[in-house]
């Protein structure tokens, strides 16, 4: 251990490295905070002992710089005052004990041992927090990037789901998508939080996923329906809650589907819920689903456009649609945020 002796008097600097090196410990010593701060400058100091009252630069003055400076290195003062308010200020700005003179063996050498096993803790302490804190930031790295690759897992198999359909009716193909992107953008207009408008995007993107289960004859049925072809499509929104129901997304989004054509007024299927049993995402797909329905190319007739999409949305408004997504949605379209 080395230990720098900083006094502006030869014989105590002599007698305290006399006291020191017959221990066993390497000693240096300086005859003013200059000379100190060259000894500082070389490095291996472990321990410094310092007088207060110094010519020029004090004691404590010293000390300050040495803890600003140099973490590692602990310090005792050396004084020939014995008052308890100084005693409390080199405390207080972290050094560990005060020695008075006049100085004895003993008195140097508890004091020293003491601040160098005190000094020790304290570096292995921070050591350990040191690793603690490297091993936290590590981790997270980790489990950011499982998260990440969790993320895009399961956007594919969202993905792939919607194709699943898509492929059976060619006539929808895209709708799913086109429903998804503009039920974001409603959403992202209502200043949804993030996650939610992440959930009604994915719900989108899938929210017919219940007509795999329906006849590809009947979905791209040129005619009109009969009614038991409609009851069969009916139960597309049931069937897609049944399929995704088991899966722990982290978004409601079997319950989005399932609502997905409920009305406002409790007129929808497949439970007939008014607007306040359903949740806000599954009142967003149905709003953009009815505009992106209309406004394109059906089996059964050509796209109507979106100035009639527009216009069935806003008659609707406070008895099918609820009105305020619906209100969201016709002011995105004039501002002209959002096109198919
Ligand atoms: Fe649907």
């Amino acid at each position: 251990m080395s230990i720098l002796v900083v006094d502006d008097e030869k014989p105590i600097r002599q007698l305290l490295c006399d006291i020191l090196e017959i221990e066993g410990y390497t000693c240096v010593s300086a005859a003013d905070t200059v000379e100190a701060r060259d000894y500082l400058k070389k490095g291996n100091i472990d321990l410094i002992l310092s007088d207060i009252n110094m010519p020029g630069e004090s004691g404590l003055e010293f000390v300050r710089y040495v803890f600003d400076q140099y973490q590692d290195i602990a310090a005792i003062m050396v004084t020939a005052m014995d008052d308890p308010y100084l005693a409390e200020t080199v405390f207080e700005i972290g050094v560990y004990d005060y020695i008075t003179k006049p100085i004895t063996r003993s008195s140097v050498l508890i004091s020293v041992t003491n601040a160098l096993h005190r000094r020790e803790l304290e570096l292995s302490n921070k050591a350990y927090r040191d690793g603690l804190e490297n091993m936290v930031a590590e981790r997270t790295i980790s489990l950011e990037k499982t998260m990440d690759e969790l993320r895009k897992a399961l956007d594919g198999i969202i993905h792939t789901m919607a194709l699943t359909v898509e492929i059976r009716d060619p006539y929808t193909a895209g709708h799913q998508r086109r429903v998804a992107n503009l039920a974001r953008a409603i959403a992202i207009e209502m200043q949804l939080p993030d996650k939610s408008v992440e959930g009604t995007y994915l719900a989108g993107v899938i929210h017919d996923l219940g007509k795999i289960s329906i006849p590809a004859d009947i979905l791209s049925k040129p005619g009109r329906l009969t009614k038991n072809e409609f009851n069969l499509i009916k139960d597309h929104p049931q069937t897609g809650y049944d399929i995704l129901k088991g899966i722990e997304f982290p978004w409601p989004i079997a319950t989005i589907i399932l609502q997905h054509h409920e009305r406002f007024d409790g007129t929808g299927y497949p439970q007939g819920l008014s607007n306040e049993n359903t949740l806000l995402e599954a009142r967003i797909i149905s709003v953009a689903d009815v505009v992106e329905a209309i406004a394109s190319h059906r089996p059964y007739r050509p796209a109507l456009g979106i100035e009639v999409a527009l216009e069935e949305i806003s008659n609707g408004a406070g008895s099918m649609y609820d009105p305020k997504v619906t209100g969201i949605c016709l002011k995105i379209f004039s501002e002209n945020k959002f096109s198919f």
